[in-house]
């Protein structure tokens, strides 16, 4: 029997997960994600649905087992259930993941289920309804309340809510974040915000808040033992003791986590981004469209992508941003 092919990059790192951005749209505008009026991509430029399954098919060939599809919002990409069931048969993947910002779950809950989503990240940054409505200005609590009690009422295992904390605007919230999980048997994570594409809202500087700083607020409430399984993430995990809940903290200034990044990603438009804090890229749409049904041309691109893969991202706070891409185009 052949060895399970495997994607390695020039500092031996194995790539063995892809996220997967199926839209840059979103029906929120977090004020640390995107400014007010955006500009999205015109729709020829996005990869069709088809497309995104051929290149994950061909990175499942190459040893991926682990998919992630986001966005944006990926909930609002039309037919985004028939593609999430196509990935979920794909041989050799073995965890099929998303991260929505729920507003579309109450709906949409069960089809996920049903197409063997193994989890779900769910941002919730808030559980004040004015505050919610100011950090994302469109956003609706209730509803995305609703969409998570949805998830929650299907069985999806670990739901993982994401906070970003931003100092001044809900910092003061971390403690309710961790009752309101504890109280669902959830995982939170803590996120520092990340200098990824101009938002004219706040000064990114000005709003640091740091992991260690919402770790100490909130060992005055609870106690947290370190969890060593690390997965390859950027997140250090702790138990928050007599609950089944974990706490995450990911603090990509505060600690460097690239020497464990397993991961890679793919843009809405089919560019494949090597790393989140770099411009290094690989025009995947390309070579599905010149060349469409060719999967070994397409792997063979894949795999020379990971010669480029950088060694580590420098993400600085009081310089303009160096990456002009939204989180949005890249998919957390
Ligand atoms: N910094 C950190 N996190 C961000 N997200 C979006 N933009 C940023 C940013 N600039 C988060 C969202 C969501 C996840 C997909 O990424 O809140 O939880
Ligand atoms: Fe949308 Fe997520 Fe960006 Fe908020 S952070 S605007 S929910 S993509």
């Amino acid at each position: 029997m052949q060895a399970q092919p495997k994607l390695i990059d020039a500092f031996g790192r194995t790539v063995n997960y892809l996220r997967l951005s199926v839209t840059d749209r979103c029906d929120f505008r977090c004020i640390y994600c995107m400014s007010e009026e955006m500009t999205f991509m015109p729709r020829a430029q996005i990869l069709t649905l088809e497309e995104i399954y051929q290149i994950a098919k061909a990175f499942s060939e190459l040893g991926v087992t682990k998919l992630r599809v986001t966005g944006g919002e990926p909930l609002i990409r039309r037919n985004i259930l028939e593609l999430m069931n196509k990935l979920g048969g794909l041989q050799g993947v073995d965890e099929l993941l998303m991260t929505t910002n729920g507003s579309h779950l109450d709906q949409m809950a069960q089809g996920l289920q049903q197409a063997h989503v193994k989890r779900l990240n769910i941002s919730l940054d808030t559980l004040n309804p004015e505050r919610f409505k100011r950090l994302t200005r469109t956003g609706d609590l209730q509803q995305v309340l609703r969409g998570i009690m949805a998830a929650k009422e299907q069985g999806f295992e670990r739901i993982k809510l994401n906070a970003v904390i931003l100092k001044n605007r809900n910092h003061d919230e971390v403690v309710d974040l961790v009752r309101y999980a504890v109280e669902h048997g959830f995982d939170i994570s803590f996120i520092e915000e990340m200098p990824l594409g101009q938002v004219s809202e706040h000064s990114r500087a000005e709003a640091y808040y740091p992991s260690y700083q919402i770790r100490e607020d909130l060992e005055r409430h609870f106690s947290l033992s370190s969890v060593s399984d690390k997965t390859g993430g950027p997140s250090n995990y702790f138990k928050v003791d007599g609950s089944v809940s974990r706490v995450g903290f990911i603090s990509p200034h505060s600690e460097n986590f690239c020497s464990q990044c397993n991961r890679v990603r793919l843009t809405a438009e089919g560019r494949l981004l090597l790393c989140l804090g770099n411009e290094h890229s690989v025009d995947l749409k390309k070579i599905v469209r010149s060349h469409p049904g060719d999967r070994e041309l397409l792997k063979q691109a894949i795999v020379e992508a990971m010669k480029i893969k950088p060694e580590k991202h420098e993400f600085n706070l009081q310089e303009k941003p160096v990456i002009f891409r939204h989180m949005s185009v890249t998919g957390g």
